[in-house]
């Protein structure tokens, strides 16, 4: 049964979306398909080597969508443009913990402005790392990077999973996002392990049927009963 619970974040990092047709039909497409909000991957060629967008874009799919706004920052000093980014319609701002030299003040700017706050930890950074900052019940999600941030369509790095498992021994309520080489397969032991937020590029967008993908990474689907122990 494909789980209720389980929310999909499909991320737009492997399309055109430069392109206005590319973007309306893209957001279009996962609505009907069941996708729960979007992922927007902004990247500011400092944090990461990558650059693809910021809040412009974000504020234009606002207009365009009525999913949930999920923006992920891969950008230094990311206290500076968490205002725009509020303003630009996003309902989750989560933030890089390797890319803030306050972390828990930076989740305080984005819970002031009355957006969920998430902060993602990238392969190298131990998940215990987070248990301070978990106390402070500022978190509303914790994003664990599957791959090191930059491009889509990468393979998941192993031990993402023990990862979830840890983060979710440490805070059983907060929303844990897995993102990064998530694959219809895969998805199972990330789901398993209690992430809920499941980002995905490339495995939705380049799916065969989107509808039956994304049914797929909720835990529903044919292929979930192939690969139960996986
Ligand atoms: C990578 C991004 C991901 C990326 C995932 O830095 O944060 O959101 O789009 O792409 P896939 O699902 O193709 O690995
Ligand atoms: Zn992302």
């Amino acid at each position: 049964m494909a789980s209720k619970l389980i929310r999909i974040s499909p991320s737009i990092l492997c399309i055109d979306y430069n392109n206005d047709d590319v973007l309306k039909v893209a957001l279009r497409d996962i609505e009907k398909a069941g996708a729960n909000m979007v992922h927007l991957d902004v990247m500011d060629g400092k944090f990461v080597p990558n650059k693809t967008f910021d809040h412009k874009l974000v504020n234009k799919i606002q207009d365009m969508t009525s999913l949930m706004l999920d923006v992920h920052l891969m950008v230094k000093n990311p206290e500076n443009v968490i205002a725009d980014y509020a303003e630009a319609g996003a309902d989750i701002i989560t933030v890089h913990y390797e890319a803030c030299k306050d972390p828990i003040k930076v989740l305080k700017m984005i819970k002031d402005k009355n957006v969920l706050a998430g902060i993602s930890i990238s392969p190298q950074t131990p998940a215990l790392k987070l248990s301070d900052i978990l106390k402070t019940g500022l978190v509303d999600v914790v994003l664990v990077m599957g791959v090191n941030p930059g491009a889509s369509g990468q393979t998941i790095i192993p031990g993402s999973a023990e990862k979830v498992a840890e983060i979710r021994d440490m805070d059983k309520k907060v929303y844990i996002e897995i993102d990064g080489g998530v694959t219809l397969k895969n998805s199972s032991i990330l789901r398993r392990m209690g992430a809920n937020i499941i980002v995905s590029s490339k495995a939705i967008f380049e799916a065969k049927n989107m509808r039956k993908a994304i049914k797929t990474l909720k835990g529903g689907g044919f292929i979930n009963k192939l690969f139960k122990d996986i």
